[in-house]
């Protein structure tokens, strides 16, 4: 399986977790960043022992991006809360990203919504919960039946939509 996966600077601790921990268990990971840069793109450098502060739009577009055409099985965004990263990546065609907080939620959301985005906060959600989530998220096969019924409408809404 190949994983798309990017950050902000308020996620990017977490990143680094989630792409060992999937580097240690063999996945096909591609860090599409943000890395730990040493300045913003106008220049200014980075607080001492902070990551450089940039903004999520430009990395949840990466995935989301390559999600959307098929390039990679599933992507993961982490950014503060969560919140940006999954509002950016369900503006990509075919892309449903589903912001989770725990076990339960990135369980349903693959078993129910067939998530091919899972998005974490990374101020909100603890480390151990986070790869645990991943790991679950990674292994829950879709469910289908009445539920693909309704995805099949959330597709009819989105085409209308454009
Ligand atoms: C960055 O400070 C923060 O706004 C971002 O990481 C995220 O939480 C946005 O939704």
């Amino acid at each position: 399986m190949k994983v798309a996966i990017g950050c902000d600077h308020g996620g990017l601790e977490l990143k680094e977790g989630i792409v060992a921990l999937l580097g240690s268990q063999g996945a096909e990971i591609i860090d599409m960043g943000t890395g730990g840069d040493c300045c913003s793109a106008d220049g200014k450098p980075a607080a001492a022992g902070r990551p450089v502060s940039v903004d999520y739009p430009d990395y949840g577009a990466k995935v989301a991006g390559a999600v959307s055409a098929g390039e990679v099985d599933k992507g993961i965004l982490v950014c503060g809360t969560g919140i940006g990263m999954s509002i950016v990546a369900n503006k990509f065609p075919g892309v449903r990203a589903a912001l989770c907080h725990d076990a339960f939620t990135a369980r349903m959301s693959r078993m129910h919504n067939d998530a091919n985005i899972l998005a974490i906060g990374g101020r909100v959600t603890g480390r151990e919960v986070a790869l645990d989530m991943v790991n679950i998220w990674l292994s829950t096969p879709f469910e289908g039946g009445r539920h693909q019924r309704r995805l099949d409408k959330i597709s009819d809404i989105e085409k209308s939509a454009r």
